[in-house]
């Protein structure tokens, strides 16, 4: 760690309950050091020369003088160093952050209109709330069933958006035990200031007792392992998804595939996400495009559960591979998931969807009534314009 620690500074800053926490408040107390200093130095010498400097007599003219190259230099150093100095901790930050590390425990994390849905390794679901054991390295895979959400722990100073379509990673290794703040830091519809909740630390041995709670759970793995069997996937990628007439899928997370066309992938959890949804995007190099389109027929969290499974059949590479920044590629997906394909169907996800889905008509009516006026208004006050401008120039020359 290059970064210190600061500690907590009461009623000014969140508690601090991660491993990030210290250094992230760090970073921030330097910044303010810096707006105060350069603040100080600005404000302190306007005062001093404006009145050092000020008109002495209505026919005072000012003596020229000429700049120091020494002191131009000495400045724009100054402020070049120290304003490079926080790109320089910012990306240290950044890249700590959005790098997940290895033998993370894994939480899925669904967001929908208007509720966090958390999902542990074991199978035990809990929404708005969860439960992490202290002292371990928690990583979150995230998605979203509707719209962009973003997931924030203040007292752990991490977050990060959720965006439909796509995998994001987040990470945290908490350090207190306690109950703290969730919230969703994007806006999202009507209910984005509800859509909150709280993440209790627990000691990991008390983890274990919660988690082990409800024995009936089915895990991630597990689950996705059925839906490959109810699903149909065995009859191409073979009974063990040793393959068969479509590519193995044993030991293909984290590994470059080969694509038609010469190009590669690494089988991170998008790629595997897409395949799914979209088979045609990227066909494994020496195999026939078989595979239909699964789009529309599983829910997000059942994605998820075939990407674990499909992920933990490879043991050795099941951990810290996926480095996925939140906005890592911005090109929009081919085929992007429909409203309906994400489950964004009751009329409540729809009312304040963003992506469209405006009731035909209204759009139309108000666009229509609007345009008029706003149209004659830009030409009577164009022609007002016109009118005017004349008459603006014309004194000028009699002033003068
Ligand atoms: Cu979800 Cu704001």
């Amino acid at each position: 760690m290059i970064l210190m620690q600061v500690p907590e500074i009461p009623y000014l800053m969140p508690e601090q309950a991660s491993t990030m926490a210290g250094q992230v408040d760090a970073v921030y107390l330097y910044l303010w050091a810096l707006t105060i200093f350069f603040i100080t130095i600005v404000s302190t010498m306007l005062i001093v020369f404006s009145v050092k400097y000020r008109r002495r007599s209505v026919d005072e003219i000012p003596r020229q003088v000429a700049g120091s190259i020494k002191l131009e230099v000495a400045v724009n150093s100054l402020v070049f160093v120290s304003f490079m100095s926080i790109f320089v901790l910012g990306a240290y930050l950044y890249f700590v952050q959005y790098r997940t590390p290895a033998g993370a425990m894994e939480i899925h994390v669904v967001g929908k209109q208007w509720m966090w849905k958390f999902q542990h390794p074991t199978g035990e679901r809990e929404i708005n709330e969860l439960h992490v054991p202290m002292n371990t390295k928690i990583k979150f895979v995230m998605t979203t069933e509707d719209v962009i959400h973003s997931l924030y722990f203040p007292a752990m100073r991490v977050k990060s958006d959720v965006v439909p379509g796509r995998y994001t990673n987040l990470w945290f290794e908490a350090t207190k035990e306690g109950t703290y703040h969730i919230f969703c830091t994007e806006f999202c519809g009507t209910n984005h200031s509800g859509m909150g909740g709280r993440v209790i630390v627990m000691k990991p041995t008390d983890y274990q007792d919660w988690v082990s709670g409800s024995a009936n759970d089915v895990s991630p793995v597990e689950a996705g392992r059925e839906l490959y069997t109810s699903l149909g996937c065995a009859s191409c990628h073979g009974a063990n998804s040793e393959g068969g007439r479509c590519p193995p899928l044993v030991a293909l997370y984290g590994k470059q595939v080969a694509l038609q066309g010469g190009t590669s992938v690494v089988a991170n959890e998008d790629y595997i996400r897409e395949s799914i949804l979209n088979p045609a995007a990227k066909v494994v190099a020496g195999y026939p495009l078989l595979m239909p389109t699964y789009q529309g027929q599983l829910s997000e969290e059942q994605l998820l559960q075939l990407v674990t499974y499909i992920k933990s059949l490879s043991p050795t590479q099941t951990d810290g591979i996926d480095v996925t920044a939140p906005a890592r590629e911005n090109n929009p997906r081919v085929g992007a998931p429909t409203l309906e394909g994400q489950g964004a169907t009751s009329p409540d996800s729809y009312r304040s969807n963003p992506i469209g889905a405006t009731p035909p008509g209204n759009t139309g009516a108000a666009g229509g009534s609007g345009a008029a006026p706003t149209g004659s208004g830009t030409t009577s006050s164009g022609a007002g314009g016109r009118t005017a401008n004349p008459g603006s120039t014309r004194p000028r020359p009699d002033n003068q």
